[in-house]
């Protein structure tokens, strides 16, 4: 393995970044929108900076046919869309290391052919046993292909038997419930072992969301005050402007509790709330999420139905311009009952986290792009300033933005200049772009590098998986068996009013969108 060390003393950086060795990448779904969009731009990335041996091979397993040119003409085309300018010569020294093969998943032809194409190429590139098969594919297929992989003994190498080498890595969502998450970590169980899976969730890739780690690990000014006795509560907010896009197909059984809270808000809320890891390594980073995950007060049916609150987009305005409603959307059933906006009330009953609340939010169609993680601390106790009661004196508030900008956010209050007591708020602003002159990298560039590398910090381990998705059973058996319907929101807006209340009734308000 090489290690690329480098210190930029005028920034007082120290950067540590690994670069993978020779590994045969497989995709099935390698003609989706996904692979082309995130997988092949995210390998070709790693590729042009070196994070990768030359000495790898990607092939692609789909459907419909193509043969290898074909396959690199559909890559070249759209590596063009999504990149600011490629490297015209590097690209195509990339493309050479991609190869394809058509078929049906249920067809055992189809794994033969694989089988004896990657026994060929492992021989050309050298790749010493090293790979990974990327299932992205839709979930209900996971099983099938773990179970071929498995049958042809393709789960490990057989000239070194070991199983490390071989790595599955799956895309969230992991299941629709708490019953098939298990049933499904039973299916892959039977060929790959816990250290061999890899569960996607890219929101785990993002710069400012991994930077978390590092601004509560690596100062010591924020852990003595990272508990209720002066954090008054929290925000994590996902909200995009988007709709459902092309993926009426797989969102219209998902929704935006299966979408993104089970996954992307409970991981935020377990990065920004777990005790301290005692070494960055992977199961001691995910022993603590998941401790934090099993503190999550228990809902009742009550609660369930009380604290979160669903809403589907209406028709309205996005940017300016007039937009459908969901239920409009090209294949969404007309009566559809998916919610598109999930809010959420939540405590951690645990030492430091008692009585104070995590309010949580992710919708489509929303006033604006935000994703924003926001602690704000209690008010100071009393007043000194005579003229000045409490109410003059907001608390501070630390927001990490993640997106659409990174960065970091603390408003405090300060004496303006003149008067002898005059207060204003301020904002002391990191702008990671700004600060660190680069262009944030994508997530799934991390993702993929971390996987060549063997690294499942950043992947989700089946127990937290399957305590989201426990603490989560009472909301969905409750939407399920209520019958009831999302509340209409208009696209562009905040999200339905009612959500409001949740923080209403505590004398707080939702950061506004
Ligand atoms: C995906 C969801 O996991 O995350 C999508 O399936 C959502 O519905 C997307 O749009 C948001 O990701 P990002 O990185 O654009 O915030």
């Amino acid at each position: 393995m090489k290690r690329i060390e480098a210190i930029l003393e005028h920034q007082e950086m120290l950067c540590v970044e690994a670069a993978a060795g020779p590994c045969a990448f497989v995709v099935f779904g390698a003609s989706g929108d996904l692979a082309h969009r995130k997988l092949y731009a995210g390998l070709y990335e790693l590729f042009r900076r070196d994070l990768m041996s030359r000495r790898f091979y990607s092939l692609g397993c789909g459907r419909t046919e193509f043969s290898d040119e074909a396959f690199r003409d559909k890559v070249r085309q759209s590596l063009n869309e999504t990149l600011d300018n490629p490297d015209g010569e590097m690209l195509e020294t990339f493309l050479k290391h991609l190869y394809y093969t058509a078929g049906d998943y249920s067809d055992k032809g189809l794994y033969e052919r694989l089988c004896a194409k990657m026994k060929e190429l492992d021989a050309a590139y050298d790749v010493e046993g090293a790979r990974i098969f990327y299932l992205s594919v839709p979930p209900v297929l996971y099983g099938e292909i773990a179970d071929k992989l498995g049958a042809l003994k393709l789960n490990c190498p057989a000239a070194t038997g070991r199983f490390e080498q071989v790595r599955l890595v799956v895309e969230k969502p992991f299941g629709r419930d708490l019953d098939s998450a298990k049933e499904l970590d039973r299916l892959l169980g039977r060929h790959f072992q816990e250290s061999q899976i890899y569960r996607i969730d890219h929101y785990l890739g993002k710069e400012t969301v991994q930077n978390l780690l590092i601004f509560r690990f690596a100062n010591s000014l924020f852990e003595p005050v990272w508990n209720r006795n002066y954090i008054d509560h929290i925000q994590i907010t996902i909200a995009e402007t988007l709709g459902v896009e092309h993926r009426a197909n797989y969102y219209d059984k998902s929704g935006a509790l299966r979408d993104m809270f089970q996954n992307h808000i409970l991981q935020m809320l377990a990065l920004v709330a777990m005790e301290p890891p005692v070494s960055f390594e992977a199961d001691r980073v995910r022993d603590e999420k998941v401790k934090l995950l099993r503190g999550l007060r228990p809902l009742t049916p009550e609660d369930a139905e009380s604290s979160f609150i669903r809403g589907q987009y209406g028709p309205g305005q996005v940017d300016g311009k007039a937009v459908r409603g969901y239920l409009e959307e090209e294949g969404v059933a007309a009566d559809s009952a998916t919610e598109t906006y999930v809010a959420a009330k939540l405590y951690v009953d645990n030492w430091r986290w008692k009585g104070v609340p995590f309010y949580l939010r992710t919708g489509k169609r929303l006033a604006r792009r935000l994703t924003e993680i926001a602690i704000t601390f209690r008010h100071v106790p009393h007043s000194m300033f005579m003229t000045a009661g409490l109410e003059d004196m907001p608390p501070n508030v630390l927001r990490f933005q993640i997106q659409p900008e990174e960065g970091m956010y603390l408003s405090l209050q300060a004496k303006r200049p003149g008067s002898k007591l005059c207060m204003s708020t301020l904002e002391m602003t990191v702008d990671y772009q700004q600060v660190f002159g680069v262009k944030m990298p994508e997530a799934y560039q991390r993702l993929l590098l971390d996987a060549m590398l063997g690294d499942q910090t950043l992947f989700d381990r089946h127990d937290s998986i399957l305590t989201s998705w426990e603490y989560l059973m009472p909301v969905l058996d409750s939407w399920q068996s209520e019958g009831g319907r999302p509340i209409v929101y208009p696209a562009g807006s905040s999200g339905p009013s009612q959500s409001e209340t949740l923080l209403h009734s505590d004398g707080r308000l939702w950061d506004k969108l």
